[in-house]
């Protein structure tokens, strides 16, 4: 009989668990690959039976799963596997009702248990405590795993202390920090692209490239979210984590053998080699925006300064990269949604055709769409036929992931990181020595946001975001 395997989730009531975590686990469910010994125990104070807490999730889950996608029986299935404990974890002896439950309904000492922290993180200290004053982290036959979601701490100081608690309690490797971009396939596929062919990596390096731009461009304004974006803005919610996540991918050496340790060397090798700038340079290198009508929204302070957009310009002390700037961009309420790494090649040496007064060539992109509409496409220059002379017009030579793989449809990112964890593959996840590095490039650049004298440039909700943008950069590809 396989060990037994429970996956509890701390903040069961709250919108992350309800939005992104049933939903991942219950699509594995469908798909065969939840473990069929797997059993979900929901932990937040609520009191709930466990059939209250399944009518609770249901309409929830019905309504974030594609339409036509919930099918009732299956998920009555799937719901059977759905426990509930009402409890205050955050207190001291407050995971004594889960301690009591594991071991009444686990029904073995050799069960492994992956354990999920979806609340606030100021929460984090006072149940991992909890959960080791009942030996909840420690097992001699089965593993005890825990998936920490973001924000891991607010600046290097707290992710410090942050990691020091955790770790009084649990060793590094039972720790998996998430990044739900690292689970994203088309990031995956980054690797993928450069390291399974011959063709792109030659070109990879400050000798062909003049530039990469990495996108992460937001539709959805902040509304619902103030009291919490407020205090973190666009820096702290997108660019020290998802951003500086894909410029690893993109500026990593390949690791000699995929393993979670290897991968995450290499991923802070480029995080170490990023030249990290003084509150006094910022400016230099960063623009950022408000988008109109933030400030109404509830939970922002009326005169905030947070910005909803920031793009920045990173550099890395590489032989590899030397001179090869990474403009980094992120915003909400912008024209799409819209993700993509667009790598900038350097022009010809020299050009042989004349170009009409005035034009200049526009040199070979590469593009990597990351979402929606994923895709990698390479532009180049054609000859137009059938007109005197050469006339050059550039053209996309484009592999579309819908088309190339009709019948997969792309997983959510958090049903491969649940995967990842269940089966302790750390690779996709985030190791200590990662989120510090990336807070210490991030923290000077915040400060210089906090500490501006005036409020982030406002941009117009729908458009490319701030015209200041273009002081880093005058050939940013269009959002969307
Ligand atoms: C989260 C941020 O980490 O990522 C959100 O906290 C953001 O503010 C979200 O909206 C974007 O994720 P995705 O997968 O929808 O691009």
């Amino acid at each position: 009989m396989a060990q037994p395997l429970t996956i509890v989730i701390f903040g069961a009531s709250g919108d992350l668990t309800w939005r992104k975590l049933i939903p991942a686990l219950f699509n594995l469910a469908q798909k065969g690959k939840l473990p069929p010994e797997a059993r979900i125990v929901g932990v937040a104070r609520t009191p709930y039976s466990d059939d209250a807490y399944r009518e609770e999730l249901k309409p929830k889950v019905e309504e974030i799963l594609p339409k036509g996608q919930f099918d009732a029986a299956k998920w009555a299935e799937f719901a059977a596997r759905i426990h509930y404990v009402a409890t205050d974890a955050t207190k001291p002896g407050g995971c004594k009702p889960l301690a009591e439950w594991l071991a009444a309904n686990e029904g073995s000492d050799d069960a492994r248990r992956l354990y999920y922290f979806s609340m606030a993180p100021k929460y984090y200290a006072g149940i991992s405590s909890a959960m080791a004053e009942e030996g909840l982290n420690k097992s001699d036959k089965g593993y005890r795993r825990l998936v920490i979601e973001k924000p891991f701490g607010v600046n290097l100081a707290t992710a410090k202390a942050l990691n020091d608690t955790m770790h009084k309690n649990w060793d590094e490797s039972q720790l998996y920090r998430i990044d739900h971009y690292l689970g994203k396939d088309t990031v995956q596929n980054i690797l993928v692209f450069r390291f399974a062919n011959t063709l792109f990596e030659p070109l990879w390096n400050a000798q062909y490239i003049d530039h990469v731009q990495i996108t992460v461009a937001e539709k959805v304004t902040v509304a619902g979210r103030g009291d919490y974006y407020d205090g973190s803005g666009v820096m702290r919610d997108m660019i020290q984590n998802h951003l500086l996540q894909i410029l690893t991918m993109v500026a990593m050496e390949d690791p000699n053998r995929y393993s979670a340790e290897n991968l995450r060397n290499e991923k802070m090798k480029v995080l170490s080699t990023v030249k990290v700038r003084s509150e006094a340079e910022a400016p230099k290198v960063m623009a950022l925006g408000q988008y109109d009508g933030y400030l109404n929204v509830d939970g922002v302070k009326p005169d905030s300064k947070t910005p909803t957009y920031a793009a920045i310009k990173v550099e890395l002390d590489s032989r590899r990269w030397y001179g090869v700037p990474f403009y980094l961009r992120s915003g909400k309420g912008l024209k799409a949604r819209y993700s993509e790494v667009l790598i900038q090649f350097k022009c010809p040496a020299r050009l042989m055709f004349p170009l009409p007064p005035g034009e200049t060539l526009q040199c070979n992109r590469l593009r990597m769409v990351i979402q929606p509409n994923e895709s990698i496409s390479i532009n180049f220059q054609t000859k137009v036929p059938d007109v005197d002379g050469v006339s050059l017009k550039p053209h996309d030579l484009t592999f579309d992931y819908k088309k190339a793989f009709s019948d997969q449809a792309l997983p959510e990112a958090y049903e491969r990181l649940l995967l990842d964890a269940i089966q302790g593959d750390a690779s996709l996840f985030m190791r200590a020595d990662e989120i510090e590095r990336a807070w210490e490039i991030m923290d000077p650049l915040i400060a210089a946001a906090e500490h501006a004298a005036q409020q982030p440039e406002k941009y117009a909700v729908g458009s490319n975001g701030p015209g200041g943008a273009d002081k880093l950069l005058d050939c940013w590809q269009p959002i969307g």
